[in-house]
């Protein structure tokens, strides 16, 4: 057992989260589907330019990565990791139509409990709080069913909207970590930013909420 879990079951896996209304739209994150794959590969394909910059360097030209028949690979990887305990991979929502992901990866348990958390957001439905909230319902979830205790983010320095995202989510900085990663082709410069439960008592969705950044929405009224 581990958080009172059955051995082989993941805490907190698999989740539907939200909604939650933001100026962006209504957002929620749940798990891939097979099914988001042409979606997935529409938003993917006609962002390359805006994503690319952020995104790990990977084999294959970015058109093959992030053609609808390359979901099927995605999707499994994700489904695999997910029902090792490994990740927590979900797709964020905005009025229903897939805009995004949010991945929690490198699950830690034992005497560490700890994640990374990572997101890209359509470039149609950015600037409007939707990474912000989309991050907010995942690591309120990891401090809660999922039983973790810190999650980690690592940002490129020139990466501002995503250092914006953190900022407002009350992500602490942590340090700089020297030619970490393998993004767009050269090993670059990420500051390291985390929480932990204690610095969120009340959960960053409350706080979005109490702050007049966020609307949890009444479901089934009118
Ligand atoms: C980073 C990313 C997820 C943000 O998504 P989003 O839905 O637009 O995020 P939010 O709307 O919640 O917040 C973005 C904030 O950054 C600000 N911002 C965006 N671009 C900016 C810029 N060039 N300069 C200053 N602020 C900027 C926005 O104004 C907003 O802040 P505000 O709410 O105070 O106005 C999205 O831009 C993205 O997918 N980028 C490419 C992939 C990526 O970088 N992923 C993260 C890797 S660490």
């Amino acid at each position: 057992m581990a958080n009172g879990q059955p051995i082989g079951r993941h805490p907190g896996w698999p989740a539907r989260l939200g909604p939650l209304t933001v100026p962006g739209g209504v957002v929620e994150v749940r798990a891939p589907r097979l099914l988001d794959g042409r979606a997935w590969s529409r938003v993917r394909l006609r962002d390359q330019a805006y994503l690319q910059e952020w995104e790990p360097t990977a084999p294959g030209t970015w058109a093959e990565r992030n053609a609808t028949s390359a979901w099927l690979g995605q999707w499994s990887t994700l489904r695999a990791l997910a029902r090792r305990g490994m990740s927590l991979p979900f797709v964020i929502t905005v009025d229903g139509r897939l805009a995004g992901q949010v991945t929690v990866g490198n699950v830690v348990r034992g005497a560490l409990c700890s994640a990374w958390v990572g997101y890209w957001v359509a470039s149609d439905a950015g600037g409007g709080g939707v990474a912000t909230a989309a991050a907010a319902l995942v690591v309120d979830h990891c401090f809660g069913p999922a039983g973790l205790h810190r999650i980690e983010a690592t940002v490129r320095p020139e990466n501002i909207a995503s250092l914006r995202v953190l900022a407002k989510l009350g992500f602490r900085e942590e340090g700089l970590f020297r030619r970490y990663l393998d993004v767009a082709g050269a090993w670059r410069d990420h500051r390291c930013l985390a929480l932990t439960t204690e610095d969120i008592p009340t959960g960053l969705v409350n706080r979005l909420v109490t702050a007049g950044k966020a609307v949890i929405p009444q479901l089934g009224s009118g």
